[in-house]
């Protein structure tokens, strides 16, 4: 129904190689989960270049745009889809800014780590670029969203 709409949304998040390397994927699983999230999909993998410079797309023609290319192929990555209520809004205020030096401590990049180049994780900037990342990251059979966990526990 319409009351659920909302519910529906979804976001992209993926511990980056640095964030997995120092083993934050338990402690960012965790605060999403804790916070009332639903955990739709998950999945460990080392990124092909291809995958990321597609990913990355809007900043190809950033001075950056290899070297966070290479960072981020460079070990594995964590690729998770979450689900729930303003998700897109809040992960992105979980995360912290960008740049770590930026970022409140309590947000995972203003307490895991110290630069904008290994700065953990990534997390979509809008709605529209969620849909985007995850039909690039996921098919749609590797995604879950029914049989997890009832609503009526988070939302009223
Ligand atoms: S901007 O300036 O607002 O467009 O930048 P932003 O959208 O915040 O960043 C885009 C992604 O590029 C990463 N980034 C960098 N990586 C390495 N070095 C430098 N200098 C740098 N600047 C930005 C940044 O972390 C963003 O990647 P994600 O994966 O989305 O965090």
């Amino acid at each position: 129904t319409l009351r659920w709409t909302g519910v529906k949304e979804r976001t992209f998040i993926a511990v980056k190689p640095d964030g997995v390397q120092r083993k934050r994927v338990g402690e960012i699983v965790q605060r999403f989960e804790k916070k009332g999230f639903k955990l739709v999909g998950f999945k460990l993998l080392k990124a092909s270049k291809d995958l990321l410079r597609e990913h990355y797309w809007e900043h190809r023609n950033r001075p950056f745009y290899n070297r966070l290319v290479t960072y981020m192929s460079s070990g594995p990555v964590v690729a998770m889809v979450w689900q729930g209520q303003d998700v897109v809004k809040t992960g992105r205020d979980m995360m912290g800014k960008t740049n770590p030096i930026d970022s409140m401590p309590g947000t995972f990049r203003g307490d895991f780590c110290v630069e904008m180049g290994r700065n953990v994780i990534h997390g979509s900037d809008s709605v529209e670029s969620a849909q985007r990342e995850i039909s690039l990251w996921f098919k749609e059979s590797e995604l879950c969203d029914r049989e997890v966990c009832s609503n009526n526990w988070i939302y009223d």
